[in-house]
């Protein structure tokens, strides 16, 4: 993997020179609220083959760089002020540099230029430099109610696993058992990477929860920033821009060219060594291969959740009740709970699967489910923790479920999982083998095998193939 950082540096290098101003003049054109690749999974249906989307007709008509106000742009430099450069220029001061008052952080204190996220070896040497980065107040603190110190001594949950402390509502149908006045409670998640999300994902945060880049941002202005003056929706959408356009926020040229012209669809690399190739086979959108003896398990098995151009949503081989296309499942990180994070107990209510005391599973009053986690993501948005129905196979796709990660530019944003709980790829990888000896098994502590069992060769290929991403 030598080659890497090479290759990276020539992309940066390309993207900087030839891009920022075909992507300026491309953001005039493109009206914020309209994100171009909006749903575009909604429309595949059933279809296995990811859709070609319709080229979007105003930016089609000229190509791809298209220069505006009558005035060229120059590769290398920037294009002459005009109004679409100097919103691009204000919604970048906006992400990188306003503070709106609040504790000192911006949009760049969480979401750096190089990888979209923070580390914990991030954390760690912004530490050393300077122990009141704001990086360390407030939900960035060891505080658990994310109050924040801001001492530069209460940083330890920081430095360890660059975890924030996010307040998350709960649903109507939701409680802490005992404790029904409460009616907001802190998990602690990292920091999803902003490189191709704002462009290429409408569903945002980690349980989907914010409906626009706007809404998010406005979030992210009031809860991690704690802004005290007012911010008007001008400024929001230049910032939803500025996350739509920049080159830092692709992964590579294919992705953005990709996210302004809905054509041409990133596709898997073809691997050069064999592992590379072994470990794409995980990732083709194919069903178990039943032609050998015993039948193969393994070809896909990724894929049925890391399918389409940004590898984040199911195909139709996956065996649960969800059709393709699905963006949320569990994949037990909640439940194995590797972070230690502390444990919640938590009632459901008016559970529309629980209602028949025949399938009554939990033991508890019809309609009440009750579950500890440390985290339980979508089901406290949704207020649903029924999703082992429709039985069998059920769904998944509500209790501890969190969004299917894209998995483009993956090598560069370690750390991985909703609470930072994979160090390494090589992390992520040993909790699938542990994760498919669970729900790969026909009969739980029975004498049956499970059908999925990765073992070492398995796992050098499937991350010497994600280190191909891009
Ligand atoms: C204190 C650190 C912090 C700051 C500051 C911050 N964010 Fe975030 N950001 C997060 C965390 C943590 C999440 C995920 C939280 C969750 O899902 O509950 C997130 C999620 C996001 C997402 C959604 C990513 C995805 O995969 O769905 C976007 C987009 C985003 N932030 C943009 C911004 C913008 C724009 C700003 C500035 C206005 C900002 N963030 C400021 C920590 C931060
Ligand atoms: C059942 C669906 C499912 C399957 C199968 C699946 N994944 Fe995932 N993947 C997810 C979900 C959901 C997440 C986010 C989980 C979380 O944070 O709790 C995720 C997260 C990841 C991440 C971390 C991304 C990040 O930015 O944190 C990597 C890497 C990954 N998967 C790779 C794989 C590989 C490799 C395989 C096959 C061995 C695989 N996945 C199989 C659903 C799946």
């Amino acid at each position: 993997m030598q080659r890497r950082p090479g290759v990276l540096f020539a992309r940066g290098v390309c993207f900087v020179s030839v891009f920022v101003a075909a992507l300026v003049t491309l953001a005039a054109h493109t009206d914020s609220t309209k994100r171009t690749n909006r749903g575009w999974w909604q429309a595949r249906g059933r279809i296995a083959v990811p859709m070609r989307r319709p080229a979007p007709t105003s930016v089609a008509a000229s190509g791809v760089i298209s220069p505006s106000d009558g005035q060229s742009p120059q590769p290398g430099l920037l294009p002459p002020i005009g109004p679409a450069v100097r919103d691009f220029l204000e919604g970048q001061r906006l992400f990188e540099r306003e503070t709106f008052g609040g504790n000192g952080r911006t949009c760049l204190t969480c979401h750096s230029r190089e990888t979209g996220t923070v580390s914990p070896q991030d954390a760690r040497l912004r530490f050393q430099k300077d122990r009141n980065d704001p990086l360390f107040v407030h939900d960035g603190s060891d505080d658990d109610d994310g109050d924040g110190f801001g001492d530069g001594r209460h940083v330890t949950r920081m430095l360890k696993s660059a975890t924030i402390l996010m307040r998350i509502r709960l649903h109507d149908d939701v409680e802490l058992k005992g404790h029904p006045e409460i009616r907001e409670i802190t998990v602690r998640r990292g920091i999803p990477t902003t490189i191709n999300t704002p462009s290429l994902d409408d569903v945002l945060m980690l349980d989907g929860r914010q409906p626009t880049l706007q809404a998010q941002a406005l979030g992210a202005i009031t809860d991690h920033a704690q802004a005290t003056r007012s911010v008007t929706q001008r400024e929001l959408d230049l910032i939803a821009k500025f996350q739509q356009t920049g080159p830092q926020f692709f992964s590579s040229l294919e992705v953005a060219l990709f996210a302004f012209t809905g054509q041409h669809a990133p596709g898997l690399p073809r691997g050069r060594t064999a592992s590379e190739k072994r470990g794409r086979l995980f990732f083709e959108d194919v069903p178990p291969d039943f032609s050998v003896t015993p039948p193969n398990f393994k070809v896909g098995a990724c894929a049925a959740c890391h399918s389409g151009p940004m590898m984040n949503q199911t195909n139709q081989f996956l065996p649960l009740a969800v059709p393709p296309g699905t963006r949320f499942q569990s994949v037990l990180v909640s439940e194995f709970n590797d972070a230690g994070n502390p444990v919640m107990d938590f009632v459901f209510r008016n559970q529309k699967h629980d209602l028949d005391p025949a399938t009554n599973q939990d033991g508890t009053p019809d309609g009440i489910i009750e579950v500890s986690s440390p985290d339980p993501g979508r089901a406290l948005i949704t207020g649903q923790a029924d999703d082992f129905f429709p039985f069998p196979p059920g769904s998944f796709d509500q209790l501890n479920a969190f969004k299917i990660s894209p998995l483009r530019g993956i090598a560069r944003t370690a750390p991985y999982f909703h609470d930072n709980s994979a160090r390494t790829l090589e992390d992520v990888v040993e909790h699938y083998r542990r994760f498919f000896l669970i729900v790969s098994d026909p009969d739980g502590p029975g004498p049956a095998e499970p059908l999925i069992q990765l073992n070492d060769q398995d796992k050098k290929d499937i991350v010497a193939f994600l280190k191909l991403l891009d």
